[in-house]
């Protein structure tokens, strides 16, 4: 386009973006393009910074696209997802959890990420506060913000495994009045997990308080210690949020689904009929086949516990005194304090020297994020042994 082209369509140069998108960037994206950058120039880079598997989608899910595609049409679906994937689900909660769930409560997304749009839009109005915990994941604050509500961070300690308690969310009602909490077991960025009790205690309080409780279950199927709940076994209001980004592999095929309770399906339908018509037919009648993968993922989450052994093992011989029980997911969150007091400059470092990339702290928590990095573990176990070696000769 020519630059009297570009004057014409926006002649005064008068457009702004609204303060609403206003949002902070995602910090972990600038890790990955300063890698790009080094990796241009002929250094090989361990990427350990993005939280997504290293692994394929299971083999069925992509005989089964394989088959639609070579069908020929691939046409929308009805908004609230295939019926045969939503009753897959609810067979899946019933296998998994032991849980009768009418497929008529399932609506199928685009990643959990269009979950959470959809969930928030359909419980709040702009200013309503929203607990979440911190360290926790950015989109969950920064969606809420662009969405005019406000997210109110709950500070979490090991003296809680990393989890909001019912006494702090109660303290943070107290300060103003909640009108949701979101809690998510596996947790990103610790790995940590709650037990049931801590969760149905949680799930309780929002319910005596008359206010949302959602479950952000996106790592479930990813636990090492022991089997993660799903708050639909522990309150009939819960709204839960999963996808099959993680356990099954499949970030980029942007496929996921919520449990909401009856009365959200309606809503939630127009919702999802305005803002996308339906979610991509193709990932659908893949996520639906992924449920026979289990056997190819479980020796895909095999490696994932073979690794964190290799990193709470090994990263202790580097200096790490310290990280978060890794319970679950594919991340350690390691403190940095001993090095450093600015997580960005220690991961900007080890990036540059080590040739490791990990993701510092600030991008979960802006206020102790500075003293932590997460280090994900979803690549190959090659890869995560000489990460620990690389780390380790340029720390010492
Ligand atoms: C805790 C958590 N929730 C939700 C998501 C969003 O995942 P997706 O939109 O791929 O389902 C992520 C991605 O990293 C995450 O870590």
């Amino acid at each position: 386009m020519s630059g009297s082209a570009r004057r014409t369509a926006n002649p005064a140069g008068h457009l702004r973006a609204s303060a609403r998108s206003d949002v902070p960037a995602f910090i972990v994206m600038d890790v990955m393009e300063a890698a790009a950058r080094l990796e241009a120039r002929g250094q090989r880079v361990i990427h350990m910074e993005v939280g997504q598997p290293a692994a394929a989608a299971p083999a069925p899910a992509i005989v089964a696209a394989q088959a639609a595609l070579v069908s020929g049409r691939i046409g929308y679906t009805v908004a609230l997802g295939n019926v045969s994937l939503r009753r897959r689900i609810a067979r899946h909660y019933a296998e998994r959890y032991g849980t009768d769930i009418d497929p008529a409560r399932i609506v199928v997304t685009t990643g959990s990420s269009a979950g959470f749009m959809l969930a928030f839009l359909t419980l709040f109005e702009p200013g309503d506060r929203i607990a979440i915990a911190s360290p926790g994941y950015p989109p969950y604050r920064n969606i809420l913000t662009a969405l005019g509500c406000e997210a109110a961070p709950v500070e979490v300690t090991a003296s809680t495994r990393f989890a909001m308690t019912p006494e702090a969310v109660l303290a943070a009602h107290r300060e103003r009045p909640l009108r949701g909490v979101l809690a998510a077991s596996p947790a990103n960025p610790t790995g940590t997990m709650m037990t049931a009790e801590a969760l149905a205690a949680l799930a309780r309080t929002a319910e005596d308080l008359g206010i949302a409780f959602i479950s952000d279950e996106i790592y479930h199927g990813l636990d090492y210690t022991f089997p993660a709940e799903t708050a639909l076994n522990l309150s009939a209001d819960a709204i839960v949020i999963n996808s099959f980004s993680k356990y099954f592999c499949m970030t980029g095929w942007r496929i996921g689904w919520m449990v909401v309770p009856e009365a959200l399906v309606r809503p939630i339908e127009r919702l999802q009929q305005n803002f996308a018509i339906s979610v991509p037919t193709l990932s659908q009648v893949a996520a639906e086949a992924a449920f026979d993968g289990r056997d190819e993922m479980e020796a895909v989450k095999r490696g994932y516990e073979v690794n964190r052994r290799i990193l709470t093992e090994g990263l202790p011989g580097a200096g790490f005194g310290r990280f978060l029980p890794a319970d679950g997911a594919f991340y350690l969150y390691v403190d940095v304090s001993r090095f450093c007091d600015d997580s960005i400059d220690f991961a900007r470092r080890m990036l540059e020297e080590a040739g490791v990339a990990a993701t510092p702290g600030v991008d979960f928590d802006p206020v102790h994020g500075r003293h932590y990095i997460r280090f994900c573990y979803a690549g190959a176990e090659a890869e995560v042994r000489e990460a620990v070696e690389r780390v380790t000769a340029w720390l010492k």
